[in-house]
Parts: structure tokens; sequence; C-alpha cells
């Protein structure tokens, strides 16, 4: 008789006690990646580096994280852009902490410029990795009790706009949700979760009844598509199609000609920026309420 494939995954935390810490990119890995852009540029870049605006900075790639730099800027330029004082920016899986401690900092900084608020939302078990449910998870790559979480010690390094939910997605995605204050929208994800059964969960956030609750175009990151087995068929990028094929008026697709408008244009984060188009949204049922536009009259001369 056929075994059941799925009782692979039904184990625990992982059996084996051995602990693989994540080596953290060293400089000349960083500069490497540099060194296929153009010298002059470079060149600018340690220009700017110098006496660039924050803005500039994140233009240059100067301010890391990147992605949530480059995000996290352009959320709150959007909510400006629809009057908005406040933005809501959400990391889905916190693990130790960096990446979510990372967005505390960026927004602070964007604030400051922008002068648009945030309230940044981490979400996370708490205790690192569920089971794996079937092949779609990546049993190959990822498994249960991986990037286990210090939340006492993360919690006490959060600023008060922070709020860490701790909890399976499928119970915190909703709550959150429900209590969602379309005055700070959504502007900004970044999905996190390794797991394709998480990523499903993850991406209900863009499924409210409220359009007003999001950005019309909100920036989704999604961090675990990049190695040779990630596809379509599983992961997150499986449950990005399976979202785009349920909801008629909310599509999730590629952040197109990101890459023509960067300055740097190597950097693997651009192909992980996606957008989530709102089709249901207020501002997509405004035509007519705009001023006419026109191109400059163009001087003929017979
Ligand atoms: C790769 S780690 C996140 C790393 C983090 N973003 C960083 O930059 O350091 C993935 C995290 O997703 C969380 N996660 C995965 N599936 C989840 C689920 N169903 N519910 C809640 N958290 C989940 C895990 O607990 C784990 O901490």
């Amino acid at each position: 008789m056929a075994k059941d494939p799925t009782a692979l995954y039904e184990q625990g935390a992982s059996a084996n006690s051995e602990v693989f810490v994540i080596p953290r990119r060293t400089w000349i890995e960083r500069y490497a990646e540099r060194a296929t852009e153009p010298l002059h540029l470079n060149l600018l870049a340690l220009f700017f580096q110098v006496f660039g605006t924050f803005s500039s900075k994140v233009g240059f790639d100067l301010v890391r994280p990147r992605k949530y730099a480059f995000a996290t800027l352009e959320a709150a330029r959007n909510a400006r852009d629809q009057g908005k004082r406040k933005v809501t920016i959400i990391e889905f899986g916190v693990a130790a902490g960096g990446g979510l401690l990372g967005m505390c900092a960026l927004a602070r900084s964007v604030a400051e410029v922008t002068g648009v608020e945030f309230e940044v939302v981490g979400f996370d078990t708490g205790v690192g990795m569920p089971s794996p449910v079937d092949f779609r998870d990546h049993p190959d790559l990822y498994q249960a009790g991986d990037f286990p979480m210090d939340q006492q010690a993360l919690r006490k390094k959060l600023p008060a706009n922070a709020r860490l939910l701790i909890g399976e997605l499928e119970y915190t995605v909703p709550n959150f949700l429900a209590e969602l204050n379309p005055e700070a929208p959504i502007g900004f994800a970044a999905l996190d979760v390794d797991y394709y059964s998480s990523a499903v969960n993850a991406l209900r956030i863009f499924a409210d009844p409220n359009p007003s609750k999001y950005l019309p175009l909100p920036i989704l990151y999604l961090d675990d598509i990049v190695l040779p087995s990630h596809s379509r068929f599983s992961g997150e990028l499986l449950a990005v199609e399976e979202f785009n094929a349920t909801h008629e008026y909310r599509k999730i697709d590629q952040h197109r000609f990101l890459r023509s408008q960067r300055i740097f244009k190597q950097a693997r984060w651009i192909d992980q920026m996606f957008l989530l188009h709102v089709f249901d949204h207020p501002v997509m049922r405004t035509a007519g309420s705009r001023p006419r536009k026109m191109y400059s009259p163009v001087d003929v001369r017979s």
C-alpha cells in the first residue's frame, strides 16, 4: 500500500540537536557584488556616502537592509501621495529579529525625512518554524524548530511604534486585519516565512474586504524565492500564484522595470520586489476627477 506522503513531515522539532548558524555576508562578498557595477557609479556612491541625504543614500543602495530601505521610503512617499499621515509596514517571519529591528530603524529615519509615521508589525510563532506540511513547504531546505527567537530580549529592543504578534499566522493575521485602521493602511510587507503553507496564511493580509486598509499599490518583498529549488510550483511563489487565482480584484505581480529605475542594477533584491495591485481601491474608481492630461505642444514648423 502506498504510504501517505505527508507522514514524512509529521515530525516535531528537528531530531538533530546540532545548530547551524547562518553566516553573515562578509565585506569581501559585498564589495564583490559592487565590483560588477560601473566604476563611475561606485565613485559617485562614495561621494553620496559622505555628503548625501538619506533619500539619495537609499537611491545609491547605501542604507541597509537595502530591500527594506527602498520599500520603507517608497511606502511613506506613496502614503503621503494618498494624503495619509501614517502607514503600516509588516515583516512576516521575524526569527531573532534582525530584519524587524532594521525595519524599525529605517521607519525612524524615513519618518524624519517624509513626515509620515509608521506602525511596524512583526509576525512569528515565537518558537521557530512549525512542521512542514508537504513537499510544497521545501522540507529539503527548512524544518521544524529552525530560526528560534528570544522573545523577551527582542521585545526589550522594539520601539513603541512596533508590535510583535506571536502565534500561528492562520490566527494572528485575521485578528490583526480585523482591527487594522485604514488611517494607517498597509504600504509594505516582507514575506520571509520560508514555507508555502505559511505564505498562504500570510498573504491573507491582502484579502480584507475593505480596500482602504491598503495603499493602492503596496510593496511586497519575497525572501524565499532565490535558491535553485525555489519555483512557481512550491514555496512563496506558489502561494502568490494561488492568491492571484482566487482574488479577482487583488493581484500580485513583479515590480516590473524597477531595475531600470535603480542606479545599481545587479542587486539581487530588485528581483524580489513585487506589488499588490488593489483594483478595488477607491483611487482605481475615480476616473474623471483629475485634471485632463496633455503633452506639451510640439513646435511643428513647416
Ligand atoms: C527565515 S526566518 C525569518 C528571518 C527574519 N525575517 C530575519 O530577517 O532575520 C522565518 C520565520 O518564519 C516564522 N514562521 C514560519 N511559518 C510560520 C507560521 N505559520 N506562523 C508564524 N510564524 C511562522 C518562523 O518562526 C521563523 O522565525
